[in-house]
C-alpha cells in the first residue's frame, strides 16, 4: 500500500531513499536545509553522481510521486513517517555529532501528524532514539532506528536489492508499520530493539574496514616474503566462510562513513568500559597504508620528490562515485605535496581543481612529463587508457599501482618500471 513519505536531508542516503520509495510507488517529499540544492533538484539536476538515480528522480517527478522542498515545516504536516536522513560526522572527541539530527527533529517535532513515525537512517549512537524523542517532545509519535547500507556508486541497486533491512523498535506496531514500506523487496527484514539496530550499523562498517586493514597488511607480507597478494586473496576467498568480497588490496579506506564510524565505536566501547584494541589496530593499519604507498611513489623516483612531476589517477575515495569526503587518493597526493612533489591529477568524475589539487583534463594529459604515475582509484577506464600514448607522454616510465589495476605485463613490455601492491 502506498504511504505518504516525508525525506528529511537529501544527500547521498536521502535523496536515495527518497527516490526509490517513490519508485516503490509510494508519495514521497524530500527535503533540505540547502536553497541552491533544492532549486537544482527542481529543475531536474542531480547534485551527486549515482548510477540509475537520475532516471529514478525524473520518473519520479513526473509521476508527481517525488517532490523537493526548503523546510521540514511545510514538508512534514500530512505524512506518516519521516525518514531523517542528516549528516553525522565526527565530533571533536571522536564520537557522532548529533546536531544535525537534533536540529531536524527539534524543527520536525511541532509538525508531525499524529501517530507519525520517525525513521532515523541517519549512522547514529546507542541512544541516540532516545536523543529524537526528547527533541521531537512528542509523546504520540514512535522512533524507529533503521540503518542504512547502501556503498556509493550503487546505491540505488542497493536501496533496491538490500542483503537486509534493520528495523530497531521499542514499539512493536511502529515496527510493523514501518516494515511494511518495504513490500516489495525481496531481502529479509530483521526486528530488533533500538540499541541493537544501532551497532549493528558501526559493527558492520567496522567490519569491513577491519577487511580491508587485513588484506593491506597481508599485502604487506606478500611483499616482503615474495608472494603474491592477488593470488593469495583468490586461494583464501575460495573457502566459503572468508569470501572473495571486499578482500582487495588498495591505498587504504575512506569516504564519508568508515573513517568516522570506526572512530565512533571505538569511542562507544570506550564510554561504555571496553577498550576496542582490535579497531584501534585496522585504524593503525590503515594511516600506515597511506605512508606506504606515499614511500612507494617517493622510492620510484630515488627517495626524493622534491620539484619532481607526478601524475594521479584517481581523486575520489572509489570508483562510480563523485564523493571525495576523506579520500585516501586525497590523503596521500597531499603527502606528496608536502614532500615538495608536483602532483597533477585527474578523475573522470572531477572537472575542476580541488583542495589544492590541480586536476587536468584527461588522464595521458596528467602524464604530461611526469616522472611517475601513481593510480589510486579504481576506475574501469584507467584499464582501457592508451597505455603507449602514457609512456610517450611521461618523462620516465614508472607506476606505482595502488589498486592493482593494469596487467603489468603489458605495461612492463612497453618499457615502465611497475609496482603494485603486495606482489612484484
Ligand atoms: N553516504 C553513504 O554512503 C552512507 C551510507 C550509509 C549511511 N550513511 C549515513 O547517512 C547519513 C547521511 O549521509 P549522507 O552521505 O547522505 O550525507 P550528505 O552530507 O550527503 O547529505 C546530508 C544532507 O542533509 C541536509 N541537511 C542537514 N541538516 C538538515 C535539516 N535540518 N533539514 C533538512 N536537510 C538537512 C544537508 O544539506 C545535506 O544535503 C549519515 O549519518 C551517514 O553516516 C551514509
Amino acid at each position: 500500500m502506498a504511504s505518504k513519505i516525508a525525506v528529511i536531508g537529501t544527500g547521498y542516503v536521502g535523496l536515495t531513499t527518497g527516490a526509490c520509495l517513490a519508485s516503490m510507488g509510494h508519495d514521497v517529499v524530500c527535503v533540505d536545509v540547502d536553497v541552491d540544492k533544492v532549486a537544482r533538484l527542481n529543475s531536474g539536476e542531480i547534485p551527486i553522481l549515482e548510477d540509475g538515480l537520475d532516471r529514478l528522480v525524473l520518473e519520479g517527478r513526473r509521476s508527481g510521486r517525488l517532490s523537493f522542498v526548503v523546510g521540514a515545516a511545510a514538508a512534514v504536516p500530512g505524512r506518516e513517517f519521516v525518514y531523517l536522513c542528516v549528516p553525522t560526522p565526527q565530533g571533536d572527541d571522536g564520537s557522532a555529532d548529533l546536531s544535525y539530527i537534533e536540529s531536524a527533529a527539534r524543527e520536525i517535532g511541532p509538525h508531525l501528524d499524529r501517530e507519525a513515525i520517525v525513521i532515523n537512517k541517519s549512522t547514529v549512537p546507542v541512544g541516540s532514539t532516545r536523543v529524537v524523542e526528547r527533541a521531537l517532545q512528542r509523546g504520540d509519535v514512535a522512533v524507529v532506528s533503521n540503518p542504512e547500507f547502501l556503498r556509493e556508486g550503487s546505491a540505488v541497486h542497493d536501496f533496491l536489492h538490500p542483503d537486509r533491512v534493520v528495523i530497531g523498535a521499542a514499539d512493536q506496531a511502529a515496527a510493523i508499520r514501518m516494515a511494511g514500506l518495504y513490500i516489495g523487496l525481496t531481502a529479509p527484514i530483521m526486528v530488533t530493539d533500538p540499541a541493537s539496530a544501532e551497532t549493528i550499523k558501526y559493527a558492520s562498517n567496522a567490519f569491513l574496514a577491519t577487511k580491508i586493514s587485513f588484506v593491506n597488511a597481508v599485502a604487506a607480507v606478500c611483499e616482503a616474503v615474495g608472494a603474491d597478494v592477488n593470488d593469495v586473496v583468490l586461494g583464501m576467498g575460495y573457502d566459503k566462510r572468508i569470501g572473495q568480497e571486499f578482500l582487495r588490496p588498495g591505498p587504504g579506506w575512506g569516504g564519508s562513513c568508515f573513517p568516522k564510524d570506526t572512530i565512533a565505536l571505538i569511542r562507544i566501547a570506550e564510554d561504555a568500559g571496553y577498550d576496542f584494541r582490535l579497531l584501534k589496530g585496522v585504524k593503525d593499519v590503515n594511516d600506515e597504508q597511506f605512508e606506504r604507498v606515499t614511500r612507494k611513489v617517493i622510492d620510484a623516483v630515488g627517495g626524493d620528490i622534491s620539484g619532481r612531476r607526478i601524475a594521479a589517477w584517481g581523486i575520489t575515495f572509489k570508483a562510480r562515485t563523485d564523493d571525495t569526503r576523506m579520500s585516501p587518493a586525497i590523503e596521500i597526493i597531499k603527502r606528496l605535496q608536502t614532500a615538495g612533489g608536483e602532483v597533477m591529477a585527474y578523475d573522470p568524475a572531477i572537472r575542476a581543481e580541488i583542495e589544492g589539487i590541480s586536476v587536468a583534463e584527461d588522464a595521458i594529459s596528467a602524464c604530461q612529463d611526469a616522472e611517475v604515475l601513481v593510480i589510486l582509484t579504481e576506475w574501469d577506464e584507467f584499464k582501457w587508457v592508451d597505455m603507449e600514448a602514457v609512456a610517450e607522454a611521461m618523462a620516465t616510465r614508472r607506476i606505482v599501482d595502488a589498486r592493482n589495476l593494469l596487467d603489468r605485463s603489458s605495461v612492463r613490455q612497453l618499457g615502465f618500471d611497475y609496482q603494485g601492491i603486495g606482489r612484484s
